[in-house]
């Protein structure tokens, strides 16, 4: 029964996970586990392959080998349509908000729940009102992404996500490129989340959200999880990983 206990508990699960694209063996064997309401740095250098990581968990691609549970089901083997409701519950937030340019801050927000829920267009606007003003967005529901600025568009992106609210989200590099003010309104997005019970896994090269943000962290070197743990316990180890990653030394 522990062990079944244990097991609820786990969020996300990689398994083995391997993947290469023509020739290149990107992921060897990861495997790792994110825990519910945890929310796991993800780091690595460019080409690492973070982002496949993420895009494999909604299904965008599909691994060599290996499997990834999201609450204990095996989803590289799901076909489009329970795809589909998995992506409902895990949201991927885009790096770059990915935005529909032609519609205004409101029509953005309230695409996915025409597209995905019953909501009437009063509810609708309840929720998009709702949900602008949690994040710090009220007024700008009129506005179209290319007059918004770079932050604006980042944390529309994000408040448009988890319209739906997921219980897994997915951040890549929601804070590059962004000013000490817009990069903590996203770290404020996130905690907000996170006191929710929201999962997450934050992939990042920036280290202050890393630590102000994540529970553990783990560390993405040659194909594999070479290091996982808190901040604390990373620190501490005797090959000092995180700390040799972080400061730009080879690993
Ligand atoms: N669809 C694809 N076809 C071919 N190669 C790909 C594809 N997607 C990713 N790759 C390769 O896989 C590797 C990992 O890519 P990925 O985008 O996951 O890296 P990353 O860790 O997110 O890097 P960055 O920090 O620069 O965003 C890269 O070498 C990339 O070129
Ligand atoms: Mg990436």
């Amino acid at each position: 029964m522990a062990i079944q206990g244990e097991k609820n508990q786990i969020a996300v699960e990689f398994q083995n996970f391997k993947k290469r694209f023509g020739t290149k063996l990107v992921h060897r064997d990861v495997s790792f586990q994110v825990r519910k309401g945890e929310c796991l740095g993800l780091l690595g250098g460019s080409g690492a392959g973070k982002s496949v990581i993420l895009r494999s968990l909604i299904g965008l691609e599909k691994p060599d080998e290996g499997q990834i549970l999201v609450d204990g089901e095996d989803i590289t083997k799901m076909g489009e349509r329970d795809l589909i409701e998995i992506r409902k519950k895990v949201a991927y937030v885009f790096q770059n908000g990915a935005l529909f340019d032609s519609m205004s801050v409101y029509e953005n927000l309230a695409y996915p729940l025409r597209a995905h829920t019953k909501l009437n267009e009063r509810e609708i606007a309840d929720r998009v009102h709702e949900q602008l003003d949690e994040f710090g967005l009220a007024g700008n529901e009129k506005i179209f992404p290319a007059n918004l600025s770079g932050g604006m568009q980042k944390r529309v992106g994000l408040a448009r996500s988890i319209i739906l609210q997921p219980k897994i989200v997915l951040y890549d590099e929601p804070t590059a490129g962004l000013d000490p003010y817009n990069t903590i309104r996203i770290q404020e997005m996130i905690l907000r989340l996170k006191s929710k019970g929201v999962t997450a896994i934050f992939v990042t090269h920036d280290m202050p959200s890393v630590f102000a943000v994540c529970d553990r962290i783990a560390l993405l070197l040659e194909g594999k999880v070479s290091a996982i743990g808190t901040r604390e316990e990373l620190e501490r180890a005797p090959e000092g990983k995180l700390g040799r990653f972080v400061t730009g030394q080879e690993l």
